[in-house]
């Protein structure tokens, strides 16, 4: 799975104005200040670096014009993929980052097989609800005090893709 990973990310594409790439250890310092802007509890350097180096997980930035603009983690286990991380530097948002790094992780996933999507997200979180919605995904259960941070419920969303 990886293998076919790396022949589609590290040739560089361009999705309109906005280039994907694979995640890189030398990213992170700009990742996790994004992800620190954007999470009550952030990953940290570490958790993103396990991800970058498990067989499934999938990690990809969005760079405009030479800055990391966004990012997104993902794993693919069979025919379902788990959306596991995105965030958008908030001087970016709403100008569609998040759409062509919600594309780009759909792109990967239809050329794997995939055919099931799911996540959790915070009820609260209301950005990323309309988002997911829009690519297809629903609410299909709840996780009461799923965040330990906060006490939030968890909301499972699911897509077929
Ligand atoms: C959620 C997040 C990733 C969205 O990123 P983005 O690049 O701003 O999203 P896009 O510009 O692609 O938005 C696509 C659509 O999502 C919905 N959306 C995005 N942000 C929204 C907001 N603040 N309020 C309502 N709807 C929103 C809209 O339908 C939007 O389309 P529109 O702008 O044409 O109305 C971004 O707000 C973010 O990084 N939040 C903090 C991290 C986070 O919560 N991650 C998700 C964890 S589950």
């Amino acid at each position: 799975m990886k293998t076919f990973h790396t022949e589609h990310t590290h040739a560089p594409e361009t999705i309109l104005d906005i280039t994907m790439r694979d995640m890189r250890a030398d990213d992170l310092p700009d990742v996790l200040t994004i992800e620190r802007a954007s999470f009550p509890t952030p990953w940290t350097e570490g958790m993103f670096l396990d991800e970058m180096r498990h067989p499934f997980c999938y990690d990809l930035v969005g760079i405009v014009e030479g800055r990391i603009v966004g990012y997104i983690s993902f794993a693919i286990v069979f025919d379902e993929i788990h959306l596991r991380n995105i965030a958008v530097s908030e001087d970016r948002r709403r100008c569609g980052v998040a759409s062509k790094l919600l594309l780009c992780m759909i792109e990967v996933s239809s050329q794997m097989g995939v055919r099931y999507g799911t996540l959790e997200v915070r009820e609260s979180n209301k950005a990323a609800l309309e988002l997911y919605k829009r690519f297809g995904f629903v609410v299909k259960g709840a996780r009461p005090y799923y965040y330990s941070d906060t006490g939030e419920t968890a909301l499972i969303m699911w897509a077929d893709f």
